[in-house]
């Protein structure tokens, strides 16, 4: 059966990662996969989430099946946590929220959504977009087109060309949207900007389909909700795919959820038992671990509290090696201006310098970051920043 298939291409992003892995050089640097890495190069467990995962482990008195939606207490609060509670009251049932293997397992249920409720329209992805979005939905069957919105000119968001694409698709499809923190980019657009952009989706009847795996990553736990909240206060039908992975650091526990907002309660529950059904058919129901311990963390106030602390300590030291990368590329070189790359929200930024200088930042200096020239902002650290910006400052100098 196996006798004539070739190896796949390795995923552009693990794959990457991966090759870092098996490098010797005892000076590289990993800035590829999206992973937080502290000071000593760790990626630690949040005090809050080991607390929150050993009450889980001492009061859990079965591992029988979890309801097929996943954890009650996980969904309520995830659903507070990324809609807000005003707002969560507001829509009442015609929010409904089913847990996910991870953000990946959330957009692919939206995909499974879409295909079994007769959608047959177009996905629009920002151009460019998290390279993992194209296999994810296509493979369910969707078909994905691009709209403008990265302008390397502009080293930012082109604001108008996005517009004026969004502004051309065709009513009923879907748009795939980044709630924040923009993958691979790192530019984002402002909330006077989300406003602009629901305007356009409702008066084209356009369904936005929003990714959010980075919340409490870019401004701040509520800020980054805003798009989210926005859509979902002003528009009848709403996608989201959450992630667990990064804000509580729960990578390996692929947690997350989809939350589905439509039209009425009635519509959100058919919605709904039409992911249950895809779940089933794909893997049953979601691992329970992760979501347990959000839940579990979520439904207790000083554990919640001592979270969101330790989140905000990760946040603010993503943005000082930011700045401190902006600031040493500005100073140790004049042929590109980095200041874009102080002002990019979340983990990723472009470095926007030649692809060749990508490839022999690898080759010489055993430094790794994609081709597209995004890098883990998170992947930097006082120690190796330094290093970091000589030899990208003498690469793209040369
Ligand atoms: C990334 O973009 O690096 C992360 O979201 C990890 C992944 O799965 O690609």
């Amino acid at each position: 059966m196996f006798q004539n298939i070739e190896n796949l291409p390795a995923d552009p992003i693990l794959g990457l990662n991966q090759t870092f892995q098996q490098d010797a050089n005892p000076e590289k640097i990993n800035l590829s996969v999206g992973v937080y890495q502290n000071a000593q190069g760790h990626t630690p467990i949040f005090s809050a989430v080991k607390k929150a995962e050993q009450q889980l482990i001492d009061s859990q008195l079965t591992k029988t099946y979890a309801p097929q939606a996943g954890d009650p207490s996980f969904l309520a609060n995830i659903s507070k946590l990324l809609v807000g509670n005003e707002l969560v009251s507001a829509l009442g049932d015609r929010l409904a929220a089913v847990m996910t293997p991870g953000g990946c397992g959330a957009l692919r249920m939206g995909a499974e959504l879409l295909v079994s409720t007769g959608f047959s329209g177009n996905v629009w992805v920002s151009d460019p977009t998290w390279a993992n979005h194209f296999p994810l939905l296509q493979s369910a069957g969707l078909s994905l087109k691009t709209y403008r919105y990265y302008d390397s000119s502009l080293n930012g968001v082109n604001f108008p060309n996005m517009l004026e694409d969004l502004e051309q698709i065709p009513s009923g499809d879907v748009v795939l949207l980044h709630g924040c923190c923009h993958n691979p980019t790192g530019a984002d657009i402002t909330a006077a900007q989300w406003d602009q952009v629901v305007e356009v989706l409702k008066a084209r009847n356009l369904v936005p389909f929003i990714d959010v795996a980075y919340q409490g990553f870019g401004q701040g736990l509520d800020e980054d909700a805003y798009g989210v909240r926005l859509a979902m206060s002003k528009l009848p039908e709403v996608l989201v795919a959450n992630s667990c992975s990064k804000n509580f650091g729960l990578y390996r526990e692929r947690t997350g959820s989809i939350m589905i907002v439509s039209a009425t309660a009635e519509q959100t529950k058919a919605a709904q038992s039409h992911v249950l059904a895809a779940a089933r058919r794909c893997y049953s129901m979601s691992p329970y671990h992760g979501g347990g311990i959000v839940g579990h963390l979520l439904s207790d106030t000083a554990l919640t509290q001592e979270w969101k602390n330790e989140l905000n300590s990760v946040r603010e030291r993503m943005n000082r090696l930011r700045l401190g990368l902006a600031e040493g590329l500005n100073q140790a070189q004049s042929k590109i201006n980095f200041d874009f790359v102080a002002n990019s929200s979340g983990m990723f930024c472009y470095l926007g310098i030649p692809k060749q200088d990508v490839l022999t930042l690898r080759s010489e200096f055993a430094i790794y970051l994609l081709e597209s020239t995004r890098i883990n902002v998170a992947g930097l650290s006082e120690e190796n920043l330094p290093v970091i910006v000589e030899r990208v400052s003498e690469v793209i100098s040369r």
